[in-house]
C-alpha cells in the first residue's frame, strides 16, 4: 500500500533528522563543556572545513535514501528502520553524561589502560586492554555496554545502525549461492558482535536462518543477550572467544559478518581474523566486513579522521585508515572482492571459492 510507505518513509525522515540535530547539539555541547575544564593544545585538531562538512551531510542523506531503498526493495522489512539503540535513551543518555567527565580526564592525561581492581584483565590479547574511546573500563563493564550503544549513535549523527545495516543487501545477495538449502539450515555468523545490533539487523531480514555471534567481551554479550531476548524471534547463539581462533569448525557458515571491529585490530590481528573466517565459511560462502571509510576514499573527510583518532583513543586507526583490507582477503584465500562506502563506512565484500 503506498500511502502505508509514504508515511511509514516520513516517519523515518523525521526521526533521523531529529536523531542528526540532537547528536550534532550533544556533541557541540559536550564539546564546549569539555573544553572548559581541559582545553586541547594548539594544534591538537584539526579544523574541519565547511565543504568537508557538506560532503559528510550529503553522504548522511545518502546512507538513509539507501537504507530506505534497500526496504523498498524488500531486503529487510521497514521495521528495522525503527528498531534502535535510541529506545533506551531515557536510562542511557544521563549515563552518557556521568561518564564525559571520567573520559575527558583520561583523554587529558592520555591515559588509556585504566582499569578498575574489579575488572578482569586475565586471558585478553594486550593490544585489547585499553580505553577504546577513552571510555569507563574498556569494553570490560556492564556499564560499558550499557551506553556503547548510544555512544556510537551520538558519534554517527544517529546513521549507526543505518551503516550496519548496509551489510544486509550483499550478505542476502551473496547467500543466494545456497538456494537449495532450507532457509532456517543457513547459518550466519557475526564475528564481533558486541551487543548485538547487527545480529537484530540480520534476524529481521533472515527470520529462519541460525545466527550465531561471538566477541571477546563478556559484558557485551550479556547486552546482547538482553537485547535479542527483549523482541521475538529466534535467539542467536553467542559465544565468547578471540576471533583469531573462531570458535567453530570449518566450513561450518553460509554467510560471516564483522562491523566496526577491524579499525581496532593491529594488523596481525586483522589478518588472522579474516583468515579464520575463510575457514569457517563453506565454499561459495560469503564475507562482509564494515569498518571506517580509509584515508583515500574520500579526502575531504581526513580532518574528521584525525580529530577522530585523536580524541578517541584509537591506536590502531592510522594504520587501519592505510591498510590494504582487499590484499589481506585475497591472501587469505577470497575471491571477487567488491568495495562500497556509505556515509562514514566502508565495505568489502568477498567470496569463498
Ligand atoms: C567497536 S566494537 C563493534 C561492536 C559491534 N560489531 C558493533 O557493530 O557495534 C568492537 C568489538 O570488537 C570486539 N573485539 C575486539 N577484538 C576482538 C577479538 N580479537 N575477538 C573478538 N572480539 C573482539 C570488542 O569486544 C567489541 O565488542
Amino acid at each position: 500500500m503506498p500511502s502505508t510507505l509514504t508515511i511509514e518513509q516520513l516517519a523515518y525522515q523525521t526521526l533521523q533528522k531529529g536523531k542528526a540535530a540532537f547528536s550534532l547539539a550533544h556533541k557541540t555541547l559536550a564539546g564546549r563543556i569539555g573544553s572548559l575544564f581541559y582545553p586541547a593544545p594548539e594544534g591538537k585538531y584539526r579544523r574541519v572545513p565547511d565543504e568537508a562538512i557538506d560532503i559528510a551531510r550529503q553522504r548522511l542523506d545518502r546512507v538513509l535514501e539507501t537504507d530506505w531503498n534497500d526496504v523498498d526493495r524488500g531486503i529487510y522489512p521497514a521495521s528495522l528502520l525503527f528498531d534502535d539503540a535510541w529506545q533506551d535513551f531515557l536510562s542511557s543518555y544521563p549515563m552518557v553524561w556521568l561518564d564525559m567527565p571520567l573520559i575527558w580526564d583520561r583523554l587529558h592525561r592520555e591515559e588509556y589502560r585504566d582499569f578498575a581492581t574489579n575488572i578482569d584483565t586475565e586471558g585478553y590479547p594486550k593490544y585489547y586492554l585499553r580505553n577504546f574511546h577513552y571510555q569507563t573500563d574498556g569494553y570490560l563493564s556492564d556499564r560499558s555496554a550499557d551506553i556503547y550503544d548510544l555512544q556510537v549513535e551520538l558519534l554517527f549523527n544517529g546513521a549507526a545502525d543505518a551503516m550496519r545495516r548496509r551489510v544486509l543487501a550483499p550478505l542476502k545477495a551473496g547467500l543466494q549461492a545456497f538456494t537449495d538449502v532450507p532457509p532456517k539450515d543457513i547459518r550466519v555468523l557475526d564475528v564481533a558482535c558486541g551487543t548485538g545490533r547487527t545480529l537484530r539487523f540480520l534476524r529481521g531480514m533472515l527470520p529462519k536462518a541460525a545466527l550465531f555471534g561471538m566477541d571477546l567481551s563478556p559484558a557485551y554479550l550479556r547486552k546482547a543477550t538482553q537485547l535479542l531476548s527483549a523482541v521475538p524471534g529466534n535467539l542467536p547463539q553467542l559465544l565468547q572467544g578471540n576471533a583469531e581462533e573462531l570458535p567453530y569448525r570449518d566450513s561450518y557458515f553460509h554467510g560471516v559478518t564483522c562491523v566496526f571491529t577491524f579499525h581496532e585490530l593491529p594488523p596481525t590481528a586483522r589478518s588472522r581474523i579474516i583468515r579464520e573466517c575463510f575457514r569457517v565459511l563453506q565454499p561459495g560462502g560469503v564475507f562482509v566486513i564494515c569498518d571506517s571509510l580509509q584515508k583515500d576514499d574520500v579526502p575531504e573527510l581526513e580532518p574528521m579522521m584525525h580529530n577522530f583518532q585523536t580524541a578517541f583513543h584509537e591506536p590502531y586507526f592510522i594504520d587501519y585508515i592505510r591498510d590494504d583490507i582487499t590484499e589481506r582477503m585475497t591472501d587469505a584465500g577470497f575471491v571477487d572482492v567488491a568495495i562500497e562506502t556509505h556515509f562514514m563506512s566502508k565495505y568489502w565484500i568477498a567470496r569463498k571459492p
